[in-house]
């Protein structure tokens, strides 16, 4: 364990992490409810005129092969899924409520959003096609995988120049950077602040154990795998900036929980590479 940062300081970083906007709530409980209809998804999303707002300009970016663009929410419902437009909600009130929090230092949140959409892109693309769910709730693990990294600039900026700076110089993976100065990860902190904000245990699981899919329980293993496969192959293509020196290695537990090969995942970083300019292009 780390003597610079103790675990207390982590904890009550957590603490000072915002609420997500209340509306949230209301998303997650209709989403969590299996008698919802789409319409009441609707009418909650789109009671906040500002959310319903980037929510298309994220779906209309997130999903090329749309024939046109998606002009309103329940479009996007009918031809996105209905957990496709909860993870949507969810990711841009998360970024809003934790850059609303701080100015940040040394992330650079553009960077860090055209990664995450990269890995949200690369998860979904990973997921079973048969599977409308895994493949929604992949993008919005890949979307939210890297928050905890967000928290640690804007919170604890002094360590987070230590750790950033321990990478270069060592040539080490961030997390293993910050097990070294901090104690915990980006992905230990990820976790905390998705528990406190009490996002589905799908989410909350992914997050906590995207840098090493075997850790996570039976049930998340898959979904986790799909994150630091999506992680992989987003850095190799070299999508978005997160502030990592190194280039990831692939993890083999990982790819046999997906059970692909490697060949069918080059297959996937091809698919992937067809997207990259529109991800690049996207303005948060
Ligand atoms: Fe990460
Ligand atoms: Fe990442």
């Amino acid at each position: 364990m780390s003597e610079s940062v103790d675990l207390g300081k982590l904890a009550s970083i957590v603490e000072d992490v915002p609420t997500l906007p209340s509306v949230m709530f209301e998303v997650l409980a209709v989403a969590e409810d299996e008698k919802s209809t789409a319409g009441e998804l609707e009418d909650v999303i789109m009671r906040d005129q500002a959310l319903s707002a980037k929510v298309l300009k994220v779906a209309n970016s997130a999903y090329y092969g749309i024939p046109r663009t998606v002009e309103t929410v329940s479009r996007a419902t009918v031809l996105l899924g209905f957990q496709t437009v909860v993870g949507l909600a969810l990711t841009v009130s998360v970024y809003d409520t934790l850059w609303g929090a701080g100015k940040g230092n040394y992330l650079d949140r553009r960077e860090l959003w055209k990664h995450s959409l990269g890995v949200a892109t690369a998860a979904r693309l990973l997921a079973d096609t048969a599977n409308r769910k895994e493949g929604a709730v992949a993008f919005t693990a890949g979307m939210l995988h890297d928050v905890g990294k967000t928290i640690l600039d804007n919170f604890l900026p002094e360590e987070y120049s230590k750790v950033v700076e321990l990478c270069q110089k060592d040539g080490i993976q961030m997390h293993e950077a910050e097990l070294q100065i901090l104690g915990a990860t980006h992905a230990d902190l990820g976790y905390k602040v998705a528990r406190k904000w009490q996002l589905p245990d799908v989410l909350c699981e992914s997050i906590h154990w995207h840098h090493n899919a075997a850790g996570a329980d039976d049930e998340y293993r898959r979904s986790a795998a799909l994150i630091s496969l999506g992680d992989y192959l987003t850095r190799h293509a070299g999508i978005g900036e997160p502030l990592d020196v190194v280039q990831p290695e692939l993890d083999p537990a990982a790819l046999a929980i997906w059970g692909g090969s490697e060949a069918d995942l080059e297959n996937v970083a091809e698919e992937l590479m067809n997207s990259r300019d529109k991800i690049e292009a996207f303005q948060t």
